[in-house]
Formats: C-alpha cells, structure tokens, sequence
C-alpha cells in the first residue's frame, strides 16, 4: 500500500477506487445538502485563540468513553453498507479500531453479521441500533448485542423517515437502507385504507416511524448495557435523554443525510452540553475530518467524535490498514494542533480556545481538503477533454 502522508492524498485514492455513484452516496447528503455543508460551515467558523510559553512536550491525546480506554477522542461512527466501500467491512474497521484503540458503533446494515465481526476481532464493540421490525425485532437484536458482547447500544434517532439523497436519486442508486415507494402513497394507503396486503405492507414500512421514548426504555432494561442516543440535536431532547436514564448523548444529524435544513451539529453542541450536565457523556459527528475539528469539539464539551465519511475514504483508500493510517494521520494532526494552541492533554481545553469567526470559504463538504477540492473541480470543468 502507498504510504499516505496526508488525508488529503488519501481522499484523492479513495476518489480513484470508488465507482463514481459510490463516491456520491459516500459525500452526499439530502435534497439541497444545507445540513451537510451547516456541519462544516458550524466549524470552519471556529478559530483558535492559541496560547503560547507553556510546556507543551508532553501531549497526552487519551481519554475514555463509558470508561474504555481510547487512544483519541475519535471513534467510527456507524456507517451500513461498508462492503461497497471494502470487502472486509465492519471487520476491517473493527481491527483498525483494536490496532489504535478505538471504538466501532457497528451499523445495523453493515456486513458482515454482528456475531461475525466479533469472533473475528476481539474488542470492543457499540450496536449501532437502526430500529427496523416490531417489539419482537427489536428483542431479538438486543439479545444479539448482548451475546456478541456488544459493550453499548447506540439507537439511532434521526431515521424514522429514509430522506431524499438526490444523488443517489439521479443515479438510480439503491443502499441497504433505501425503500421502493413514495412515503405519499404509504400515508395515503394508512388514511383511506387498501387492500389487506398493501395495508399490511404500509404498517410494516411505518414500523420504523414507531420509535419512541418507549423503545429506548424497553432496550435499556433489556439490555441492560449502557444506551447511548445518536441524533439528539436539541437541548429538549438531551434532558430527556438524561432523565430517561441514557449513559451517553450522540449529537448527530447523520451527516446531512437525514433532515435537510438543519443545524450544524457543532452549533447544537453547547446547549446540548449544557442540557446534560455533566449527567450523561456527550459525543458528537457530522463533518469532523481533521485533527483541529476533533479539538474545536472537545473544547466545545464532547468527550469524543465520531468519523463516518473519514472512514469510508480511509478504508477505500487503503482498507483495514488504510483506515490505521488515517487515524496515524489524524493523531499527528491532533498532536500538532495541541501543542500550537498550548494544551497538553484534553481536559485542559475548554471555549476560552475558541473564538467565532468569519469562514474563509463558503461552506462546502471538502473545505478542509483544498487539494482535492481544486483537482475534483478541474476533473469536472467543461472543456477538460480539449486538453
Ligand atoms: C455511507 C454512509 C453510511 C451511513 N450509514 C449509517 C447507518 O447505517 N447507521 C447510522 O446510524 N448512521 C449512518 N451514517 C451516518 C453516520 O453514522 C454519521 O452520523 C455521519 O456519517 C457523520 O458525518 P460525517 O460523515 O460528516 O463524519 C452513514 C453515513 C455514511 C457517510
């Protein structure tokens, strides 16, 4: 494999492997992608006050979530259909996360099966719950976390509806997750009636609209792991959260690919903090690609990030050993950033590091990566095959 000296070239790799209507279910985000860009537009807003004259030689980048040990506040957000980007899937990012101890949230919808994941690596491991049956489905999905060893359930929130991603709309591509036919006819069919089967059809496509406060109660006391709620974006949501007995909050949009028209998800971060309370661990995803985006979080009171559309590059790039390298290079980048803004080790950072900004650039998915952001425009300007 290369030896990639940044994410920048990585992403350039990861580019040249995937079929182009892979790259754009990978970058892509819902109808007008609003969402997607507020995540980075909420962080390139963010500049550092660096502090300078102290003794920064010792940088300590460690922490922990729901107490096990993480090399890097970072972990692998839950990401289905991960065999599109690697064979190996969730087994090659499980086995990245034990070489630099991390933490995978493994998806519903990735491959392959949980069980297998786990007796192929031996590390700890969150189920990324995407709730998609009945009470008895969701039962037999807890049981399953609980025989794998699964150290955390994570339920995923911010799905009850399958959004619109126009660019797997227009290049007629389906994921896992996809479904044939308009939410319209569903609702109309639950309305007015229909025939018995297109009826029963419509319930059971309605069954992941169902989720409620509930669901997590009966999951929590099934379990009877750690629950951690991935898609809270409101302070509302988050003291509920807490006084629904939740172990961590997940500030999630689902990177832009769920609600169009959203906040970024730093922005919801301080008030969701503050909700908390220090009752619950916070965690966060949605656009952090670079080791100074992991710090602006931390400072912001996450206890860790998580990376979705990072891992998918990194592991198209260089699979298992690709995704080690890129948390090689993001920890470098966290290493550097610490020691230029005078912080050893991440209880130290806290808001007096940040200041609110203009942004540079308008908010775009690529801002962090200008390389790959020019040559991708050159590849796509009319006039290119002329030269
Ligand atoms: C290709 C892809 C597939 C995803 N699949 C899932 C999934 O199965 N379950 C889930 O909860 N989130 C899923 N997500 C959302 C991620 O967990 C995460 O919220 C998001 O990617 C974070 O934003 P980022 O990609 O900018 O880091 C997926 C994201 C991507 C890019």
């Amino acid at each position: 494999m290369v030896e990639f000296t940044s994410l920048q070239e990585m992403l350039l790799a990861a580019h040249e492997k995937l079929a182009p209507a892979t790259w754009d279910f990978i970058i892509g985000g819902t109808e007008a992608e609003s969402t997607l860009r507020r995540n980075r537009h909420g962080l390139d807003r963010l500049a550092f006050r660096p502090r300078v004259l102290r003794d920064v030689s010792r940088i300590d980048t460690s922490t922990t979530f729901l107490g096990h040990e993480l090399s890097l506040p970072v972990m692998m957000a839950p990401v289905g259909s991960l065999a599109l980007v690697d064979p190996d899937g969730a087994v090659a990012v499980a086995g990245a996360c034990r070489t630099v101890g991390s933490m995978l949230i493994y998806s519903t919808f990735a491959d392959p099966p949980l069980d297998v994941v786990r007796q192929k690596v031996d590390h700890p491991l969150v189920l990324g719950l995407y709730v998609r049956g009945d009470e008895a489905w969701v039962d037999q999905a807890v049981d399953e976390a609980v025989a794998a060893g699964c150290v955390a359930i994570a339920v995923v929130t911010e799905a009850p509806y399958y959004s619109r991603r126009e660019r797997d709309l227009l290049n007629r591509f389906r994921s896992r997750g996809s479904k044939s036919g308009t939410y319209a006819a569903t609702q109309k069919i639950l309305r007015e009636g229909g025939s018995p089967d297109a009826t029963a059809a419509a319930e059971a496509r309605m069954v992941t609209a169902r989720l409620t406060w509930d669901t997590v109660e009966r999951i929590r006391k099934r379990s009877n792991l750690p629950i951690i709620l991935k898609g809270i974006a409101t302070a509302e949501d988050a003291r509920m959260a807490v006084e629904h007995g939740v172990s961590a909050v997940y500030v999630s949009n689902h990177g832009g690919r769920q609600l169009d028209s959203a906040r970024g998800c730093i922005e919801a971060l301080p008030e969701i903090v503050a909700a908390v309370g220090g009752h619950a661990e916070v965690i966060l995803d949605g656009g952090i690609y670079r080791g100074t985006d992991v710090l602006k979080a931390i400072a912001l009171g996450a206890r860790a990030v998580c990376i979705g559309r990072l891992q998918c590059w990194a592991l198209a790039a260089g699979g298992e050993a690709g995704l080690v390298r890129a948390m090689e290079i993001l920890e470098e980048e966290i290493i550097i950033a610490m020691g230029l803004i005078g912080a050893s080790n991440l209880a130290g950072l806290d808001r007096s590091y940040l200041v609110a900004t203009d942004p540079i650039e308008s908010a775009h998915v690529l801002n962090p990566f200008p390389v790959v952001k020019e040559r991708l425009a050159r590849l796509t300007a009319p006039g290119k095959s002329e030269h």
